[in-house]
């Protein structure tokens, strides 16, 4: 079995900080510890290096039929992007198609990312039409590894379930011990004011943001909260933005129910300013909208009061001429925008580097907690003996600068162009393998392992 040793380097994991070696044989840590007394086939210099755990981003849409075309970056060129980014497993989303089978949609999805997937991924299945076949389905998904199930509050007609079919999918999940999680807004109030604004030829990418206000978000994060506290289901939000939602959750904490958050790099990084660009703001057309400066503050602090455990992506990423299909209309943009590359670096220059976040917290929102939450840990989100040998070197004083043409996404922009960042990924290893170093990347299509997940154990 081949040997690789990192030395010297800062290696931080959720709960510990401190200057050492790590061995790793094979695909797994085997030894941690100062100045390790070994030889291995391969010897990485860490001095001056931060080691973290292998960035876990539990919320990305690869190679994904949406809005009458597809995300641009497939399971290959997405994984590959991330791994760039010390990001070494993602969770993509599997979409039921309405009036068809959970099991159809895995085995469509299965299709597009075995043996093509560069890094390590995992799916959740979003369950878009919960009915009694559905229902007997579920403890199948779960059996494969599949403990996660997605709903839409929004997207009536293609995605979106009612609450009767949410309050079903959570007794039958709860029944079998998995996490139910919502994409939670109105979307009844967000198609009443689309079309408003559409009639009064408002069609600019403004109004995709004035057509999703905070209460949108807040009423459907409230809602879903109050039916998994009754159900009892384990709960998370994805992609969480305003201070309205929060809230909601600040609520459910009262009466001892624990709901889980995950926010996107984006909602702490870029405001709703960008909208006022009737031609460049199609690049962040997303839902939920990116919101205001009082949004983003309330978001750092409730990563800091561990309200917020997770920062992912909802990397759906679309080529310009794919959102030029809305340039008359902002209901035909496709929504989503590209960062499962960036998500990483962006935290710790905007977050760690200015100090609004520790590094232990870094850690925990880019790794463990979804680690914990989405039943990887510890095989995956820490730095462990006997835990996979997933490891990224930050050099933390190195500046560099974002671009489209520099970046390995598929896609022809980048909402992040000419950002200078401090704090640069140096080498990511995945499974014990260098995948990244000096910018290229030494693993090939095919590497990426599918991750079989747990339960919940946060
Ligand atoms: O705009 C977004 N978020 N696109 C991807 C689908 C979703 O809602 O997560
Ligand atoms: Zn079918
Ligand atoms: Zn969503
Ligand atoms: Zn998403």
């Amino acid at each position: 079995m081949a040997s690789l040793l990192l030395k010297n380097g800062r290696v931080v994991t959720a709960d510990s900080d401190s200057v050492c070696d790590v061995l790793v044989e094979g695909e797994t840590i085997v030894a941690i510890g100062r100045n390790l007394p070994v030889q291995a086939d391969q010897t990485i210099d860490a001095t001056g290096k931060i080691i973290v755990p292998g960035g876990i981003d539990p919320h990305v849409h690869l190679d994904m039929p949406f809005m009458g075309t597809f995300s641009s970056d497939t399971h290959e060129t997405g994984t590959r992007a991330a791994l760039h980014g010390g990001t070494t497993t993602v969770i993509d989303f599997v979409l039921q198609k309405q009036g068809h089978s959970l099991r159809e949609a895995l085995t469509e999805w299965q299709g597009r990312a075995t043996g093509t997937a560069v890094g390590d991924y995992s799916f959740h299945m979003a369950v878009t039409d919960f009915n009694p076949g559905t229902k007997e389905e579920i403890q199948d998904m779960i059996a494969e590894g599949i403990t996660s199930f997605k709903t839409f509050m929004a997207y009536k007609g293609a995605l979106m379930i009612d609450d009767a079919q949410m309050v079903g999918l959570m007794q039958e999940v709860k029944k079998h011990g998995g996490l139910v999680t919502a994409h939670a807004t109105n979307g009844d109030m967000i198609d009443t004011l689309i079309a408003q604004h559409r009639a009064a030829g408002k069609l600019t990418p403004l109004y995709h943001y004035l057509s999703q206000p905070e209460v949108t978000e807040a009423e459907a994060s409230g809602r879903f909260a109050d039916i998994a506290n009754y159900t009892g289901v384990n709960a998370y939000i994805v992609h969480l933005t305003c201070e309205g939602a929060l809230n909601q959750v600040r609520r459910a904490t009262e009466r001892n129910q624990r709901v889980f958050v995950e926010t996107c790099i984006q909602y702490l990084v870029l405001d709703a300013s960008l909208y006022e660009d009737e031609v460049n703001g199609a690049k962040v057309v997303m839902s939920p909208p990116l919101r205001e400066k009082k949004d983003q503050a309330t978001l750092w602090a409730g990563i800091n009061q561990g309200l917020v455990q997770v920062v992912g992506t909802d990397h759906c990423p679309f080529m310009w001429e794919q959102k030029m299909m809305g340039k008359d209309d902002f209901s035909k943009i496709p929504n989503g925008h590209p960062a499962i590359e960036h998500r990483m670096e962006l935290l710790f220059s905007e977050g760690v580097a200015t100090g609004k976040i520790s590094l232990q917290k870094y850690v925990e929102v880019t790794s463990t907690n979804a680690a914990k939450i989405f039943g990887m840990f510890p095989r995956k989100g820490t730095i462990s003996i006997g835990a996979d040998a997933d490891l990224v070197l930050i050099d933390p004083a190195k500046k560099h600068t974002i671009s489209a043409a520099t970046h390995h996404m598929n896609v022809d922009y980048s909402a992040y162009e000419g950002w200078e960042l401090t704090g640069k990924i140096d080498t990511v290893i995945l499974r014990g393998q260098v995948a990244v170093q000096g910018g290229e990347t030494k693993v090939g299509r095919g590497y990426g392992q599918f991750i079989k997940r747990g339960k919940t154990a946060f």
